[in-house]
Formats: C-alpha cells, structure tokens, sequence
C-alpha cells in the first residue's frame, strides 16, 4: 500500500556541479562547452528543486580555489555567471525565486559585484525558492574570516571567550539564516567536498552520482532524494525507538 503521506522533500539540497569539463572532453568538445551545458543543467536543477518542495538550492558555482584554472577558462565562468544573471534573473524573480550570493565580493570585477547585489536586491522579498549561489565561496576562507570578527569582537571588549558557541560562530559565517543543508549531491563521480560548507554540512547527507552536471536533470534529482529518504538521521542520537 502506498504511504498515506509521502515522506518530506529536504528542505535545503547542496549542489557540487561538478563534471563539465570532462562532459565537453569526452565529446571532444572544448571545456567552456561544458560550462554552457552546465547552466543549461541549472535551469532545469532550479525547476525540479521547485517541484519538489525544496525551499533552500545552494550551487558551488565558483570556489576561491578556481582562480587557480587558465584564465581563459577563468574569464569564461564570469562571463558566463554575467550572462546567466542578465538572462535568467528577471524570470527567477518573476517565478518568485529569491537569490543570495555568498562568497568573497572584493577580488570580484565590480560590474560583476555590482550585478550580484543588483539580483539579491530584485528578489530580496520573493518568498519562493531560495536560490544560494556560492560565487568565490571557500569554506575555510568564510571560517578564517568567523574567526577573525570574533577575535576582534573579544579584543574590544565586547565578546567574553566564553560566550563563542556554535550558534555565536554559525551567527559570523555567510549563511546565516539559512538553515544547514539536508542533503549534498555532488556530481561527476568525486567524493570530495572540495571547501564547500565545512560547517554547515556536519549533519548533512551526502549522495555522490556519477553523471556529470551537464546531465543532470529531474530524474537523477528525483533519484539522489530517494536515496536521502532512505537514510537514517540520528544526529549523533540513537534512533526514536531505541531503548
Ligand atoms: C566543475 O566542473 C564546475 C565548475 C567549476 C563551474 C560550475 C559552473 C557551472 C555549472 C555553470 C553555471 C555557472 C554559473 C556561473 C551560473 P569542472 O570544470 O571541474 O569539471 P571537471 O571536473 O570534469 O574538469
């Protein structure tokens, strides 16, 4: 007999897009042909995210590590976030999507900055999907930087070493207000988390798939949710019905 009621979506999925440029390699294809497909894949991750009840999509769409890639292929993502930004935004906000950035501004062009505030502030009061873009985001950059505003807050006086909770420190890191993802799907057969949410994903389940992003679409999505459902989450507990 089919469930009476079906088991919740997770509420925040995290997304490692990981697999272009081996997509575009193993068609022979140049790597920013990849990337091209991948926001083609996005689209559709941002649709089925909807129709699935998830509130919260974050997506690693540019590490502070991938500065270290050709120039060429580094001057090719930011055109590509400018482009996905100038074409898509206007339809997020008129599907009610909000957008928040996180991720180091400052080494970013300013135009490029300027148009990542420009889409958080358009959609600043959507209340459908949260659409969370880490652009320039590293983990360990984000909690170095927690680190530092904390040590600064005790050094005037107005923070007793004592008081530095996980809640206080969660409170200094770019998500806050989000809640901490339930789910993380990587693409691309790595299993890796390569800086992405080091805190955030303590309790997080991960599912690995081996399609590269370029592919992936609702069923592989559909597919990765079914997978979470059948986890158990105890959260360092013990199971409800354990004595
Ligand atoms: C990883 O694949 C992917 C990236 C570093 C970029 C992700 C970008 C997109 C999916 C396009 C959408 C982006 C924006 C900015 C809207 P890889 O290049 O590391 O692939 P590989 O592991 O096969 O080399």
């Amino acid at each position: 007999m089919p469930d009476a009621f079906p088991p919740s979506p997770p509420r925040h999925v995290a997304v490692i897009m990981d697999g272009n440029g081996r997509w575009a390699a193993a068609r022979g294809l140049p790597r920013s042909a990849g990337h091209k497909k991948g926001v083609e894949a996005l689209r559709r991750a941002v649709r089925a995210a909807r129709d699935f009840g998830v509130q919260y999509l974050t997506i690693y769409s540019f590490s502070s590590e991938n500065w270290a890639r050709p120039a060429t292929e580094v001057s090719f993502l930011m055109e590509l976030l400018r482009r996905f930004i100038r074409q898509d935004v206007a339809d997020l906000h008129r599907e009610g999507v909000k957008i928040r950035v996180i991720g180091r501004r400052d080494g970013l062009d300013p135009a490029i900055a300027q148009l990542l505030d420009d889409a958080e502030r358009l959609t600043a009061d959507n209340d459908g999907l949260n659409l969370v873009v880490a652009f320039n985001y590293g983990s360990r950059q984000e909690l170095s930087c927690a680190a530092r505003k904390l040590a600064e807050a005790v050094r005037a006086g107005s923070l007793e070493p004592a008081a530095i909770t996980p809640e206080v420190l969660a409170g200094c890191l770019e998500t806050t207000g989000i809640p901490d993802p339930d789910l993380l799907i990587r693409t691309g057969g790595e299993q890796r988390i390569s800086n992405f949410l080091l805190w955030q994903l303590a309790y997080t389940e991960f599912v690995f798939v081996p399609e590269y992003w370029p592919d992936f679409d609702a069923a592989i999505f559909a597919r990765a949710i079914a997978d979470y459902h059948g986890r158990d989450r105890r959260f360092g507990g013990l199971k409800a019905h354990s004595a």
